[in-house]
């Protein structure tokens, strides 16, 4: 599904197509079809493409015939909407990976998270479950064609108070879908490299340590074991999400379909807690496959980093300012990792992989939940892959550019202040220079 047309909206355009979207989701209670989805995401009229073809929802060069067949099929099921017939719901977000993740760029569609807050309307109150019995993320619709469905997960409205109390403070912030290129590069990645930047870092002067996501397992071992052989349980560490919560690309293709789809696969068999209390949908069981989940995955893993333009003095200037510190250039991956093409190679992520407190102005306010290790402005350092193909920038897009995106890394009490501050310090060709090599990244 190519919408084309959503990478040309100006910024303002954009994010109102964005709050449009979630809109028109929260206040249907039904199903929608993927016209009124397409619709919301601001058109979907093919004409102004980019001239050169598609220039990154490519596969990786090289790789053999059978993977490229993967990463075609797989390509096509990330963009297949499915219906209540293939068991989506009771309660989804969008119908199709590509509704979040459009040619694996950015957005257009989103989740949002809610929390309860203090009266300085970041810091998380100690209690949230008692608020957000359904946790912390909303699943704004319902597929009302399941008996018994009726009640999707929204912020409360707490008007009048809970119980006699106060009102609590409810808080509610945006993910948007990141992009998901270059993602198999860091599923590749050694486990080692990861713990070797956070020891590095942590002897530094300048306050920037990053740390692992230490987390256990969450969820069912994939029944082909050839990319992911984790147990239920295993001490792993989190790569992905944007707080890193999760360990591989299978895994996170698992949580998300149910998560935000209401797909259950082998790895995520049981339909998400739910107010109405409904565990199956209009397709009784485990709705995907082994296959049709890891085919998804397969074509995350395969999905190429799109041809990078560099300069030199672009390249000086991102250590001078001590970008390079967390969006480390390339960490090396497994001999053993099953795709050749990305086995034993550096792999050119931009990522440490690590969480790094951003402070107060990023905190989304979420503690706790099944993040792991990642507190409220704990973000995973963004890999910088293919940022000329988005229109917006950090994790709720709230960046309008990649130099208003470096500028917001400095909230009071962010690890990277000081990296603003040398960026800020740069003459202002020098940033321009600097601007130019990370838009090309
Ligand atoms: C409703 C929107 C939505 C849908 C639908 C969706 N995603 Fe996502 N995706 C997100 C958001 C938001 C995040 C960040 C999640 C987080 O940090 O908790 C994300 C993160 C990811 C990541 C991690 C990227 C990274 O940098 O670590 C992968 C991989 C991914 N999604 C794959 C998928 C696949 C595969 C599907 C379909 C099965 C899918 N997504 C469906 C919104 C969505
Ligand atoms: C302390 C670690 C750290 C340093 C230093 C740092 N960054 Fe980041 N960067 C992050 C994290 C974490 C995020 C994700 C924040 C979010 O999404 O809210 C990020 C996000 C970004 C993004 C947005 C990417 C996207 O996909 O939206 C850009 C662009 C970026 N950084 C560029 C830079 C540049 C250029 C520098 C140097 C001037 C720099 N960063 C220094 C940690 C760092």
């Amino acid at each position: 599904m190519k919408l084309r047309t959503t990478r040309f909206l100006p910024h303002a355009l954009w994010i109102a197509a964005l709050t449009l979207g979630s809109a028109v989701a929260c206040s249907s209670g039904s199903y929608l079809s993927p016209q009124s989805l397409a619709t919301s995401d601001g058109g979907t009229g093919e004409g102004s493409t980019i001239d050169t073809g598609d220039p990154f929802d490519n596969p990786i060069a090289g790789i053999s015939s059978t993977l490229l067949s993967q990463f075609y099929q797989g390509d096509s099921e990330f963009d297949l909407v499915l219906r209540p017939y293939d068991g989506l719901g009771p309660l989804y977000t969008r119908s199709s990976c590509g509704g979040c993740h459009s040619d694996g760029n950015r957005g257009p569609g989103l989740v949002q998270k809610m929390a309860i807050v203090g009266a300085d309307g970041i810091t998380p109150a100690a209690d949230q479950s008692s608020f957000l019995p359904f946790g912390n993320t909303e699943h704004p619709l319902v597929v009302t064609d399941i008996p018994g469905v009726k009640t999707p997960v929204l912020p409360p409205d707490f008007d009048g108070g809970v119980d006699g109390g106060p009102a609590p403070n409810l808080r509610v912030t945006i993910r948007l879908g990141p992009p998901v290129l270059g993602r198999g590069y860091m599923e590749a990645i050694l486990d080692s490299e990861i713990l070797r930047m956070e020891s590095e870092q942590a002897s530094r002067p300048d306050g920037i340590h990053g740390h692992v996501n230490h987390l256990a397992f969450a969820s069912h071992p994939n029944p082909d074991p050839t990319y992911d052989s984790h147990q239920t349980g295993d001490e792993v560490i989190g790569r992905f999400g944007l707080k890193a919560r999760i360990v591989t690309l299978d895994e996170f293709t698992a949580d998300a379909l149910q998560g935000d789809m209401g797909v259950t696969s082998p790895m995520r068999p049981t339909e998400i807690a739910n107010p109405d209390g409904i565990t199956d949908d209009l397709k009784p069981g485990v709705d995907l496959t082994a296959d049709e989940m890891n085919v998804r995955a397969m074509y995350l893993r395969l999905l190429a980093i799109p041809k990078r333009d560099t300069t030199s003095e672009g390249k000086a200037l991102f250590e001078q300012a001590k970008c390079n510190v967390c969006h480390a250039e390339s960490l090396k991956t497994r001999a053993d990792y099953p795709i050749p093409e990305l086995a034993n190679i550096d792999a050119p992520v931009f990522t440490d992989m690590l969480l790094h407190d951003m402070g107060d102005t990023l905190s989304d306010s979420v503690a706790g939940g099944n993040e792991g290790q990642a507190g409220p402005r704990d973000w995973r350092t963004a890999p910088l892959v293919g940022l000329r193909f988005d229109r917006v920038f950090l994790h709720d897009g709230r960046a309008a550019t990649i130099e208003d995106a470096i500028k917001m890394h400095d909230g009071p009490g962010s690890e990277a202040s000081g990296s603003v501050q040398l960026f800020n310090a740069l003459s202002a060709t020098d940033q321009q220079t600097l601007l130019t090599y990370v838009h090309a990244l």
